[in-house]
């Protein structure tokens, strides 16, 4: 019944097309994509996405559901309007140094034609690369301005039973294996796993997360996802396999609500990204063009940075973030020491001394607050005051150390998503932190959130990892969030919100069964499309038996690919991940590490298959240096590089550190070469990857 009244509406609607229903069409600044609006007979907002004659988003309607009535029909088009815009902005830091937003804006007012007669309008902007649109409420004199949001219902109405990259939607995570597939094979219940622990009730077997990439059946590139998620849900897609038609899915809070807001609002802006190749998704700045410029006047003291850290040792199990175990106490009330808790003085020295040697800003030291004995899985509210340093960790000689050796020590928030707890106390947590010199600060979320019923990725989340960015940003403290809700370009207003984990990174290889060899590959095309990813590359000791030999666990990729990811895997905020011991043992392959940069002037995507392979050049900022990534999945493969990119008539000493020949993710995964060859503008450079390898080059100026 249901499908046969959706079909006889679209054969009205259809009908009511051809007969003069006003439709406004606007084209991107190079002609290649249109976007068309119209309302339907009914009053009901519809738009479309044409890419080049061929039709990416059908009619697909627009809406919103509050308390007290929804906005989705009975509209009348009050008016619009148009502008255009082009301009170049710098940001303060990225994978390059200049952007151009040039777009097309499309500006709907609507109103219902009787009963509220309530306002709404939506703003379409319309780039060479994709479409970005949002819900805007202006504030309306004579009514109530404090809304309810219960669901919103835009659609995506695809083509084709497309090819899918795609994460279930779960509310609390993003750390999941991507899964490829067709739409209509989408299952959310087979992409689970490790993340279990979160409520996977939650699911609906055809939701995913956004962003969703896809390959059409036409070969376009497409990608589904928004920009500048503030004061709002992230949106999800409730995929239906049989029309292909995607609608948004929003997280609920503990109510079941989505979102309360007041007029005048908006909501984020949902983005639909489009790609002739699958480099041009990753050489889109749509998202970035989207968000709000800098709201930091002064940024001379954000300083993108490489740094180590007291982390991969207690993930490979050589000792532990608490101090003593659980319920072990002196009769004078006092904790017993386990004898295995990394953040001592004499290890954070070390670590230090390390980082000055080897030219590393920052030293980040987990573990050194007291409340780790209980913070896991437990749901206290109170584990944490961020303040009360374990015993063996003296703060103030800690602090003047790393001060005479030029190092900066990064501090460690873990919440365990006690996150009023972490609200109330983030004043006094700044303060410890500005009083001992710390610029820099990791957050952490694991675990449910608390309070009880809100989600990680839900509206009164969102606002929290924002209010942190701002909190942060008045106390001039750089800010790499872990396991908050993904990234939608909010770095270009918060400079100091350096990176976020938001994915399932490297430290999945450390404890579970890990990423898959292909795992990075999809990365940059689906969640670093938000921004840049604490992701913690550079394993050397791939096998991470070293200090419990009974343990099967493995990085899933070789060391030369560890390397690439440098440069694969954007962030101005990169971690050398291993052991400094492992580090020394190679100093040859842990030169690349040094040496690499984390700012840029240009990024070259030179050529890609999502799920494959990725090869990406840079040219290191205000340097003349380029460093090239290549890496592939489980196959081996050669790859051709071109180097027309280099300065004409300059030579280079390109320093290859490449997979040996019989290297292999997981046979051979710790064997490379490193080879050195003179270079100029022009030149090739062919080079084997092997199964689940990679390459990195640094093409040095002479
Ligand atoms: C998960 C984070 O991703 C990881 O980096 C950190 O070490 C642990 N939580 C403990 O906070
Ligand atoms: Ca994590």
């Amino acid at each position: 019944m249901k499908s046969i009244s959706a079909v006889l509406l679209c054969f009205v609607f259809t009908i009511c097309t051809f007969t003069a229903i006003a439709q406004q069409s606007v084209l991107s600044p190079n002609g290649n994509i249109s976007l068309s609006f119209q309302l339907s007979p009914f009053g009901e907002p519809y738009y479309k996405v044409v890419y080049k004659n061929k039709i990416v988003i059908d009619n697909s309607r627009l809406g919103i559901s509050l308390k007290g009535g929804a906005l989705r029909d009975n509209f009348e088009l009050l008016s619009s309007e148009e502008k255009k815009t082009d301009d170049t902005w710098k940001p303060v830091w990225g994978e390059e140094s200049e952007i151009r937003d040039r777009h097309q804006e499309l500006l709907i007012h609507l109103q219902e034609k009787s009963g509220q007669r309530r306002k709404m309008d939506i703003v379409f902007r319309v780039f060479d690369d994709g479409v970005g649109f949002r819900y805007e409420f202006p504030y309306q004199q004579d009514r109530l301005h404090h809304f309810v949001v219960t669901e919103e219902h835009t659609e995506f109405a695809l083509t084709g039973d497309h090819t899918a990259f795609w994460i279930p939607g779960d509310y609390d995570t993003n750390e999941y294996r991507y899964n490829k597939s067709k739409l209509s094979e989408v299952n959310a219940y087979i992409g689970g796993s490790i993340n279990e622990i979160y409520a996977k009730s939650l699911f609906s077997p055809n939701a995913t997360q956004t962003p969703l990439t896809m390959k059409t059946t036409e070969g376009v590139y497409l990608n589904i996802f928004e920009a500048a998620l503030v004061n709002y849900p992230a949106m999800q897609l409730e995929i239906d396999k049989k029309s292909f038609r995607l609608t948004s899915r929003l997280v609920p809070d503990a109510q079941g609500n989505m979102a309360y807001l007041i007029a005048p609002c908006h909501t984020p802006w949902r983005t639909i990204m489009i790609g002739e190749k699958a480099t041009d998704l990753l050489a889109s700045r749509m998202i970035l063009n989207l968000n709000e410029p800098s709201k930091i006047a002064d940024p001379s003291w954000i300083k993108p940075c490489k740094y180590v850290g007291i982390w991969w040792e207690m993930h490979i199990g050589k000792g532990s973030w608490e101090y003593s175990a659980p319920g072990n106490i002196n009769s004078d009330a006092t904790p017993v020491p386990n004898g295995k808790h990394c953040a001592n003085n004499e290890n954070v020295k070390r670590y230090i001394d390390f980082a000055a040697k080897n030219g590393f800003a920052g030293v980040l030291v987990e573990g050194w607050n007291t409340g780790w004995e209980d913070w896991f899985g437990k749901g206290k509210e109170e584990v944490f005051d961020f303040v009360t340093p374990y015993p063996d960790f003296d703060v103030a000689e800690l602090t003047r150390y790393a001060e005479s050796k030029g190092v900066k020590i990064i501090m460690h928030h873990e919440t365990s998503a006690s996150v009023t707890n972490y609200e109330r106390r983030m004043d006094d947590a700044y303060a410890f932190m500005k009083k001992y010199g710390y610029n820099m600060v990791k957050t952490g979320y694991v675990g449910f959130i608390i309070p009880r019923g809100e989600h990680h990725d839900g509206q009164w989340m969102v606002n929290h990892y924002v209010r942190v960015a701002e909190k942060t940003a008045r106390n001039k403290i750089m800010l790499d969030a872990h396991e908050p809700v993904r990234p939608t370009g909010l770095h270009r207003t918060y400079p100091n919100w350096m990176a976020c984990e938001a994915a399932r990174g490297n430290e999945f290889n450390a404890w579970s069964e890990g990423n898959l060899p292909d795992h990075e590959t999809i990365l940059p095309f689906t969640r670093l499309l938000g921004g840049p990813m604490d992701y913690t590359p550079g394993i050397f000791r791939i096998k991470v038996n070293q200090f419990d030999p009974s343990k099967k666990e493995q990085v899933h990729t070789t060391l030369a690919k560890q390397l690439a990811l440098y440069v694969t895997l954007y962030s101005p905020f990169q971690m050398a991940a291993d052991l400094p011991q492992n580090y020394e043992q190679r100093p040859d392959a842990f030169q690349f590490i040094k040496d690499v940069a984390v700012d840029w002037d240009e990024s070259r995507y030179l050529d890609a298959e999502i799920g494959d392979h990725l090869t990406i050049a840079r040219r290191a900022k205000g340097k003349k240096d380029w460093f090239i990534g290549s890496i592939t999945d489980e196959q081996a493969r050669t790859v051709d590089i071109k180097l027309d990119f280099l300065e004409p008539g300059k030579t280079y000493k390109a320093i290859m550190y490449r997979d040996a020949d019989d290297a292999d993710w997981e046979k051979n995964p710790e064997a490379y070469r490193i080879e050195e060859k003179t270079v100029e503008r022009g030149s090739k450079l062919q080079i084997k990857l092997a199964p689940g390898g990679g390459c990195a080059i640094h093409c040095k100026a002479l």
